[in-house]
């Protein structure tokens, strides 16, 4: 017997070369941007620059250079999962620094305001102490039975190996944890619900900086036509006026 895995979700990873002076200055830029908050404002919850006003760091001249090199490879993502570049405009929807103290998380969430989502990392050694950014299925089909993937006592064993050489582990795992690396982007479906696990490392913050990208037609409509579910070009949108009072 074969066993086939169908409709993967696709994890980008790509490890690009960090430049520890920028990423110093950029940390620290990232520092000031916090200011004299230090958690989301729950002492357990990472700072996020999304729900303090800290969304739009590719238009600080700061993190520009960064932001503009990262979103190359975006492109790269989406032609690997086949899509045409002519026939779709990609938007940076909003762009916001992530700072993690020791013992600080941030819970398990996704962002239905975007299509595809990026991570960069600042800092951090592969080993996840600092905390990994873990990533869940949106359903666990293989466990046949709803639960079994995190359930106790079995019976799906982890150390089980299958047909091609293919375990448990890789048929049911209930998450994928990633660990942060300086350089390191990551790329992964708006709609994956996913976490940061906590900081366990007492003498560093975690600096990560997050993206949301959006889908739409392009500007100019292509020699294909309009594709029928991308939403038009926000270019053409018309803000409609607030009720009359
Ligand atoms: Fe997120």
């Amino acid at each position: 017997m074969t066993l086939q895995p169908l409709f993967p979700v696709a994890l980008g990873q790509v490890a690009l070369p960090a430049d520890p002076l920028e990423g110093a200055l950029l940390m620290r830029a990232m520092l000031a941007l916090r200011g004299e908050a230090e958690s989301n404002p729950d002492p357990l919850c990472a700072w996020t620059g999304d729900l303090n006003g800290v969304d739009q760091l590719q238009r600080d001249a700061a993190f520009a250079p960064l932001i503009s090199r990262l979103e190359g490879h975006v492109w790269t993502y989406l032609q690997a999962l086949g899509f045409d570049p002519a026939a779709l405009a990609l938007h940076l929807q909003r762009c916001w620094p992530v700072v993690g103290e020791a013992g600080q998380v941030v819970g398990r969430h996704h962002h239905p305001n975007a299509h595809l989502s990026a991570v960069y990392y600042l800092n951090g050694d592969g080993s996840g102490r600092s905390g990994c950014l873990r990533l869940w299925p949106q359903r666990q089909y293989n466990e046949l039975v709803p639960g079994l993937a995190v359930g106790h006592g079995g019976p799906i064993r982890a150390d089980h190996a299958g047909p091609n050489h293919a375990g448990a582990q890789q048929w049911n795992a209930p998450w994928f944890d990633v660990a942060p690396r300086a350089g390191l982007l990551v790329l992964f479906p708006a709609c994956i619900d996913h976490a940061v696990l906590e900081n366990n490392d007492d003498d560093d913050r975690r600096f990560s900086i997050s993206m949301d990208f959006v889908l739409t037609a392009p500007a100019e409509p292509s020699a294909g036509g309009r594709p029928e579910y991308l939403a038009p070009h926000p270019g053409g949108w018309q803000q409609v006026a607030g009720p009359v009072s």
